[in-house]
């Protein structure tokens, strides 16, 4: 069925995304794209080491004469500039020059942090994504975004890049923990949600099957959420505009994150902010009540969180607030309109984000 998708930058041709079942395919895809004589390093976290950094080396040496590993402690705590300089050493020691490449195994942390490194090595070297985690997968490793977190700050330095192929092996999803598969759904759900009404309906019916992982329907589901990212990313590569739309649900996530302390997954805090958002976009009569009701229920069965425990409103309001994708025109908040279309807002209120917050710690037992 779908196998490849092309990414394109203002109309050009720009990479390539494999969907894939094993690595056994990946030797011949890059031998297409690099010559033998191009040293390869695979950067790698050390959970993904362990488990699949030999396979792809091996399967890479099929092509390419020089093949080495690099891992760094698994962790977002180690998506920083202290890793990005080890690595900056490893590539220096082994004599890597700016016609080599770099191979990003691993999940959002690996992809973020090789492609910073390879965007900013010798000024910039090729690279590669190998994404093993569904929100890799489905979000971090479509798009160019690279970078590493600088004290408490998210993401906070880094550069667009583009990868030169992503390789999507899904059987790798097997050994991914429950947990993490769940993080990586928030964002397939949210994709459907603001852009493809009938795949988010597809993917809500789907759940026994996407929970069991049957490979033609997890193929499905990988195409389709990709192909929204894709789209959104080709149509505003720097988010200028609509790109934003794929924050939906982040606004309020990314301060519920940070004020646990990164003790929730990134897709377990985007379910939280976009049952919060969807409660403004009710009370806001552009969803009926029915609407709310269901698409705050349908994080249930993907293990995401929709109430919590614990949440310091006016904690929440003031991250939100200090916010980095706030501009000079204030705070920008994506809502749907209807399932599977959204729009930015510029006149959220303090009192609304409140009153839906005060929502998600609503305690079904009182
Ligand atoms: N660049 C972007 O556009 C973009 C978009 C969204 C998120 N992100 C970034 O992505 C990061 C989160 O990515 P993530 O959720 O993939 O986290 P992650 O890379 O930390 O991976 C989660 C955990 O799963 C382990 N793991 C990975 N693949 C595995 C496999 N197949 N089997 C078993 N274990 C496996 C990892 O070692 C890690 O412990 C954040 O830093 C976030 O900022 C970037
Ligand atoms: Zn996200």
């Amino acid at each position: 069925m779908y196998d490849r998708m092309e990414v394109s930058l203002n109309n050009e041709k720009c990479y390539e995304i494999v969907l894939a079942e094993a690595f056994d395919g990946l030797a011949k895809e890059v031998s297409n794209l690099f010559d033998p004589a191009v040293k390869v390093c695979i950067i790698t976290d050390s959970n993904v080491e362990k488990l699949y950094a030999e396979e792809v080396s091996k399967e890479l040496k099929k092509a390419f004469e020089t093949v080495c590993i690099h891992s760094f402690p698994a962790g977002e705590e180690h998506k920083r500039l202290e890793t990005v300089n080890e690595a900056y050493h490893f590539l220096v020691e082994n004599h890597f020059n700016r016609s080599d490449l770099i191979v990003a195994l691993g999940g959002g942390v690996t992809g973020d942090l090789s492609g910073f490194v390879a965007a900013t090595y010798m000024r910039g070297i090729p690279f590669i994504q190998l994404p093993t985690t569904l929100l890799s997968m489905v979000d971090s490793s479509i798009g160019g975004k690279t970078g590493v977190d600088f004290e408490d700050y998210k993401n906070m330095v880094g550069a667009f890049y583009m990868p030169k192929l992503v390789y999507i092996n899904q059987s790798v999803l097997r050994t991914l923990p429950d947990r993490q598969f769940s993080s990586g759904m928030a964002e397939v759900l949210k994709a459907g949600l603001i852009k493809d009404g009938p795949f988010y309906e597809w993917t809500i019916n789907g759940f026994p099957e996407i929970l069991s992982m049957e490979p033609s329907i997890l193929k499905e589901m990988l195409y389709r959420s990709i192909d929204i990212k894709r789209r959104v990313v080709e149509a505003d590569p720097y988010e200028k505009g609509e790109r934003a739309l794929l924050n939906y649900g982040h606004t309020l996530g990314h301060a519920i994150e940070k004020f646990y302390d990164f003790t929730y997954t990134h897709g377990e805090c985007v379910a939280l902010g976009s049952v919060a958002a969807a409660y403004i976009a009710y009370k806001r009569e552009l969803l009926s009540a029915e609407e709310y009701y269901e698409l705050r229920d349908m994080f249930v069965p993907f293990e995401l969180p929709i109430t919590v425990s614990g949440l310091d409103i006016d904690e929440i309001l003031r991250l939100t607030s200090s916010d980095k994708k706030n501009d000079a025109k204030g705070l920008k908040f994506v809502l749907l309109t209807k399932i599977g279309k959204a729009k930015i807002f510029r006149d959220v209120t303090s009192e609304e984000m409140r009153a839906a917050l005060t929502e998600l710690l609503f305690d079904e037992s009182e």
